[in-house]
This record gives structure tokens, C-alpha cells and sequence, in this order.
């Protein structure tokens, strides 16, 4: 799906690139209630984590829904894993429904309820790594972040080192970034969310859609003649037949059971006996499924 965008416009060459990007998210952006101002660091710590492997669409309706369940940490921390793996839903990688959830748990007993600022004790926390801890710093308490998530490493593989796709991440993101950014504060938490906008809507994997740019004239790779990418081929997930497909199917099972059901129950989740049990395995070796006494399988209480 590719969005309708205005012809950039460039503007005189002298305006920083990174003030050149904020004006042009005032005009671009998507609406995306995680950004509203006043959202509070709680909920976006929930998007961003949410936000991690996910599509926008898939995140919003269980994101509104997630807080209006669980408002703050303390409510989070009070439910039981089960609960926090039913309202994931069909969202994918359920181990992260799990760390949110033992994040509120040490949100409540470390920091008093309240989501650090301090990026350190951000990072402290269960599944909050340095993206995401950059990201609640910048996005839900207004301070300058370089916040670099995969899309903003491409944007900066080819707007500043002038190579198609970017490099694996690397420490010299964050100063890549950090440099770019404009010297008024405020401006700097928005360059940081414009920047992934840009690799999100324009900066794209693939075929970037350089006719709408509006940084275009001072990119590194398009000055370079757009060079091919010379590394090796992006990886493209396949899910049909993993056993992350497979996974997602054993949990749908217990998802509906309102009881522990016994293995029998799980057969027609998948053909293949041999990938259902290696999977119903690490189910329950990452703590998303957990055995009664009697061989039942549940989700875990
Ligand atoms: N706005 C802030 N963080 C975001 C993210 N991870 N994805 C999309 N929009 C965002």
C-alpha cells in the first residue's frame, strides 16, 4: 500500500536536514493515536512495544483496548499471564505480551508505578531494549533521544553513507542520528519520530520513493548515482509452515478453552505431529503454556 504523498518541497539547501525533515512530518505524518500529544509514557511504552515486529494496523485496535483494560502498570501487574496472552490476541511473537507484563510488575515494585524517564532504568526492564527505552524517553517524556529502529537505520544508510540498505545495527547509529538532529529540543523529539516516518511512507525497503522526498538533493546514495545494494539479500519472513505458525496455532486452541484441555485437543491445530510437539515444547519452555498435574496443557496462571 503506498500513500499519497505532496511532491516534497525541498526548500533552500541551507536549512539542516534535520529541520528540513520536521517540517516536513508536520505536513505528512500519519495520524496515530500513540502519538497524540499527552499520551502518557505508559501507553507508549505498550505501542512501542507492540509496535516491534508488527504492522500499525494490527496494533491499534489491541492497543486502545490493552489500556482501557490495564490504564496503568499496577492493573498490568495484577493480571495473570493467561489474561495478558488472550488481549495480545493474534498479534505475533506472544513472548513480548509476557515481558510487558513483567515490566509492570517491576515498574510497580522499582519505580513506584510510575514508567522511568531515565533511560538506563528504561532499559532495565524486562524486553525494553535500547530502542524502546530511547523511544519512551523521547516519545512519552519529550526529551532528545536518537531513537533508531530499522527503518530509521536505512534512512541514515542512505541519506548520510550513501549505501542502498542498511548495515546490521551498530553503536555509531545513535551518533549518526544524534547529529542530525535540530538544536531545539522540542524539534529534536519530533525529528525523532519523523525520521522513522520517513523510512516508514517514503525511505522504503526496496524502491524508495525518492519523487516524494524532501530531502532528496542531499541524499548520500542518490548523489552516489542510487547504487545497488552489495550485501547479502534481505531476508524475506516467510510464516506459512514455521513453527512460529504453528505455535500461533497451539495458542489459539488454549486462547478459546476456558479449561486445561488434554493433547488429544491440540491435534487438529496442526497435521504434522513431529513440528506440534517440538513447538507445544518451546511453548512451554518460554512460559506462554504451562502443564497441569494431571498432562493438561493451559496457559499459564
Ligand atoms: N510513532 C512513534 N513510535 C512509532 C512506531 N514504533 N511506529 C510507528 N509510529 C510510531
Amino acid at each position: 500500500m503506498s500513500t499519497p504523498l505532496p511532491e516534497a518541497d525541498l526548500g533552500p539547501v541551507d536549512v539542516p536536514v534535520g529541520e528540513v525533515l520536521v517540517d516536513w512530518y508536520a505536513g505528512a505524518a500519519r495520524d496515530l493515536p500513540w502519538r497524540a500529544p499527552g499520551t502518557d509514557p505508559w501507553a507508549v511504552l505498550v505501542s512501542e512495544v507492540m509496535l516491534q515486529q508488527t504492522p500499525v494496523a494490527r496494533v491499534e485496535p489491541v492497543w486502545r483496548a490493552w489500556l482501557e483494560r490495564w490504564p496503568t502498570p499496577a492493573h498490568l501487574a495484577a493480571a495473570t499471564p493467561a489474561d495478558v496472552i488472550r488481549a495480545w490476541g493474534k498479534l505475533g511473537y506472544p513472548r513480548r505480551a509476557l515481558r510487558l507484563r513483567e515490566a509492570a510488575v517491576a515498574i510497580s515494585e522499582r519505580h513506584a508505578g510510575v514508567v522511568p524517564a531515565d533511560v538506563a532504568e528504561l532499559e532495565a526492564l524486562p524486553g525494553v531494549g535500547t530502542y524502546t527505552a530511547r523511544a519512551v524517553a523521547c516519545f512519552g517524556y519529550g526529551s532528545r533521544q536518537p531513537v533508531v529502529d530499522t527503518n530509521v537505520r536505512r534512512v541514515v544508510a542512505r541519506l548520510v553513507h550513501g549505501r542502498a540498505e542498511a548495515a546490521p545495527a551498530r553503536a555509531s547509529d545513535l551518533a549518526d542520528i544524534t547529529a542530525l538532529a535540530p538544536v531545539d529540543d522540542a524539534r529534536a523529539v519530533r525529528f525523532s519520530v519523523a525520521v522513522m516516518e520517513l523510512g516508514a511512507l517514503v525511505c522504503v525497503a526496496g524502491t524508495p520513493r525518492c519523487g516524494v522526498c524532501p530531502v532528496r538533493e542531499r541524499c548520500a546514495w542518490r548523489l552516489a548515482g542510487s547504487p545497488a545494494h552489495d550485501g547479502p539479500a534481505r531476508r524475506v519472513q516467510k510464516f506459512a509452515g514455521t513453527d512460529r505458525q504453528v505455535r500461533g496455532r497451539l495458542l489459539d486452541v488454549l486462547r478459546a478453552a476456558p479449561e486445561p484441555v488434554p493433547a488429544e485437543a491440540l491435534t487438529p491445530a496442526w497435521d504434522d505431529a513431529v513440528q506440534r510437539s517440538r513447538c507445544l515444547d518451546s511453548l512451554l519452555v518460554d512460559g506462554l503454556v504451562e502443564q497441569t498435574p494431571d498432562g493438561r496443557f493451559a496457559l499459564p496462571h
